[in-house]
């Protein structure tokens, strides 16, 4: 359920047709659904229900501020990944205590900043992380709460650009090497060891290869207790994957059960932190698009429309399946299987491809599944003003990110002196 209906052959967000949007806000344009946004991020809060947990939405899903306010007003915790998303963190009324940072290469400002603000874990992934953090720790007279990431060498079965847990990929240290990171985490006045943490990927649609970390990850608590550290939560990461075209992901519950299985047998109730985003975010957004142009060749349909690879890049990067739909159902208009491109100057601008539309110039569709890792990657490339951005909440439409200027674009930049 993901509040994009059809209602008499016109696609809606909540109660408000998306050709409104489109007439107030032009194309191309994100839009949001509130309750769906909220839906989800219940579905995992509830889920995990009565043991200890913090469901820290992934801010790099979907950072516009709107977003993470929504969120914070449920009482949501937060990953963030730069000094950047901390700022949007605190700027939209999250709280720092209930943020945990992630990412390979934290620089010394952001953790100034993390710090300063009191974000409640740093998740580090080595040893050169640990001893700048530690520098910094002691310079503002503070104790930095750490996990350090695992990199358990598990497959998630995803696509290999977003596949964090093997042991190949940058993430994490594997466990044989967390250890002495552990010990001297341990020796340091400024570090406090307060977790372990682990993310092994996204877009999961198996619960298998969850099942499998999370074994490894409490194997090692056990080593690590007997080493006389103490872990006061497990950071699980995101990565719940979403349905984009015929997957059929766990759902949250599904998802919390095999965990909660396995901590049940092993009779631990140590805190849990999860990091889902696009599974929160994912499907509750579209970007809304207009058919410019229709031309045939030989060999294809093309279905020139006003949004392309620097507005969502998913399909060109990953050659990820999006669903593409009509806003408007017609039946007057022979049906045909277009390549669905956009106006950037690469034959990789493409949304998607084959897929069977009924549509004239000037028709609106909506790419679905656009809510996370959409606007967030969007590039101005072609010298293109990033899109428009409006959130849905019932009959009500907000706008919550203006489309670029123009001007905006070269912003900050300077010719040489004459
Ligand atoms: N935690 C950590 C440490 C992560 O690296 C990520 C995602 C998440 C949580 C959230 O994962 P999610 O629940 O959203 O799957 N641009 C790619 C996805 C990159 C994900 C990077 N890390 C895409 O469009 O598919």
């Amino acid at each position: 359920m993901d509040h994009f209906q059809y209602q008499n052959g016109e696609l809606f967000a909540e109660q408000v047709p998306l050709s409104k949007v489109a007439s107030k806000v032009s194309t191309p344009c994100y839009v949001y659904a509130r309750a769906t946004l909220e839906r989800h991020w219940h579905a995992f809060d509830q889920a995990i229900g009565a043991y200890p947990h913090l469901v820290c939405y992934a801010v790099k899903a979907n950072s516009n501020l709107a977003i993470i306010n929504v969120l914070a007003r449920l009482g949501s915790g937060f990953d963030i990944v730069s000094g950047g998303e901390l700022q949007r963190v605190i700027e939209a009324g999250g709280d720092p205590s209930k943020t945990v940072f992630s990412g390979v290469c934290k620089q010394p400002w952001e953790m100034r900043a993390a710090l300063e603000a009191g974000v409640r874990c740093f998740n580090i992934e080595s040893v050169g992380e640990l001893e700048t953090l530690s520098a910094v720790a002691a310079e503002l007279g503070k104790v930095a709460p750490v996990s350090v990431r695992i990199n358990p060498d598990v497959d998630a079965q995803t696509h290999p650009y977003i596949s964090t847990g093997l042991h190949n990929n940058k993430f994490g240290l594997p466990v044989d090497r967390a250890l002495p990171v552990y010990l001297q985490a341990q020796q340091d006045p400024n570090i406090e060891v307060s977790g372990v943490a682990c993310h092994i990927g996204s877009q999961l649609t198996e619960l298998g290869p969850y099942n499998e970390a999370l074994g490894k990850v409490l194997d090692f608590i056990e080593v690590l207790a007997e080493q006389g550290v103490e872990i006061q939560h497990i950071d699980f990461g995101g990565g719940l994957g979403i349905r984009y075209h015929d997957e059929t992901p766990p759902s949250p519950a599904d998802y919390w059960s095999i965990l909660h299985k396995q901590l049940q047998s092993r009779n631990i109730s140590i805190p849990i932190t999860i990091e889902p985003g696009r599974a929160i975010v994912g499907n509750a957004g579209v970007l809304l698009t207009e058919v410019n142009f229709l031309k045939s060749t030989e060999s294809t349909h093309f279905c020139i429309v006003d949004a392309g690879m620097n507005d969502l890049i998913r399909p060109a990067l990953y050659d990820a399946y999006q669903e593409i739909v009509q806003v408007s159902q017609r039946t007057d208009v022979e049906e045909k299987s277009y390549n669905v491109v956009g106006p950037i100057c690469e034959s990789g601008d493409f949304l998607g491809k084959s897929r069977s539309l009924s549509v004239r110039s000037g028709d609106l569709l909506a790419v679905r599944s656009a809510g996370a890792y959409g606007a967030v990657m969007a590039s101005n490339y072609n010298a293109r003003p990033r899109p428009a951005e409006v959130m849905v909440d019932g009959d009500q439409i907000h706008l919550i990110r203006q489309r670029e200027s123009l001007q905006k674009l070269y912003e900050g930049e300077s010719v040489l002196p004459s």
